[in-house]
């Protein structure tokens, strides 16, 4: 069989190239499909492998020579045995195409090296922690309200999630649920975790664009609280470049300075990366 044609093979039966020195090649544990659009799944976690809750990793298939990497958010936080990620799926997106058919026994290469601006340690010290969200862009976050770290450095925790579709937002309404209880955190985030989905597209219980919803101080007082407020606000944001560009300019009008691994500050930014 030629390489191009070994290219078209399904994913289970792909693992017939050669692992790239110094990848990890994991094995697929689960799959979850949500909507035609979204996916998540869970792989085995080397037993060397360290990260920081909201990081991210290069992902990949061993279906061609020189395999397609592309970054994910690790979504399970880092005391879980296993990594989940929570995925696009593209028709003829270069990784996405193929990722989105894995089961489980199938391989899913790893870059061993997880980075990212989405952690606790590029925030200073405040007393509410906002994580928005949309669409995949929820991944970091999962990993993060997961993490008893998070409860320790904030007093309150909010997610919000938008998505176009109702449908969408079930991974998050599953995370939430999941966590309120969870045996190991439950407790802990007990009336201290909030979880704030909208849709766009379609009739819900709420509905908006995040940042409309901020501009109208609607996302405030549904939940009772005052404006961002650079001295106990914290904010994270990921979503599409549209979207972290606008929310961005919304914070920084309430006075949040920028932050990063190298200089915490008062919100930090990322982009919700396969596309
Ligand atoms: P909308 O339906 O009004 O476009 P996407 O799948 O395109 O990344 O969008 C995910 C969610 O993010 C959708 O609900 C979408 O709303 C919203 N969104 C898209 N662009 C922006 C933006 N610039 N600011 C805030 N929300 C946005």
């Amino acid at each position: 069989m030629t390489t191009a044609a070994l290219q078209q093979t399904d994913v289970a039966r792909a693992d017939t190239f050669p692992i790239p020195a110094g990848v990890h090649a994991e094995t697929v544990v689960s799959v979850r499909h949500y909507t035609d659009r979204l996916f998540s799944f869970r792989i085995t976690r080397p037993q060397s492998f360290r990260f920081r809750s909201g990081e991210f990793v290069m992902i990949g298939l061993p279906n061609a020579m020189k395999p397609v990497f592309r970054a994910y958010s690790i979504a399970s936080p880092s005391w879980d045995e296993e990594l989940e990620f929570f995925s696009i799926k593209v028709p003829d997106g270069p990784l996405t195409q193929h990722l989105q058919k894995i089961r489980p026994g199938d391989t899913v290469l790893m870059r061993p090296k997880p980075t990212g601006t989405l952690v606790l340690d590029a925030l200073t010290p405040g007393r509410r922690l906002w994580m928005i969200a949309t669409g995949t862009g929820i991944a970091p976050f999962a990993s993060l309200v997961r993490d008893p770290e998070t409860y320790d450095k904030f007093e309150q925790v909010i997610l919000t999630h938008t998505c176009r579709e109702v449908a969408e937002l079930a991974y998050g309404e599953e995370l939430a649920r999941n966590l309120a209880e969870d045996p190991l955190i439950g407790e802990l985030v007990a009336g201290r975790f909030v979880h704030y989905a909208t849709a766009t597209r379609e009739a819900y219980a709420r509905t908006g664009r995040i940042t409309t919803l901020i501009e109208n101080g609607r996302l405030f007082s549904d939940l009772g609280l005052p404006p961002f407020d650079p001295a106990v606000d914290r904010v994270m944001i990921c979503g599409s470049m549209d979207m972290i560009r606008d929310v961005k300019a919304l914070v920084e009008k309430a006075g949040l300075k920028e932050g990063s691994n190298s200089m915490p500050a008062e919100f930090v930014v990322e982009r919700a990366f396969v596309d």
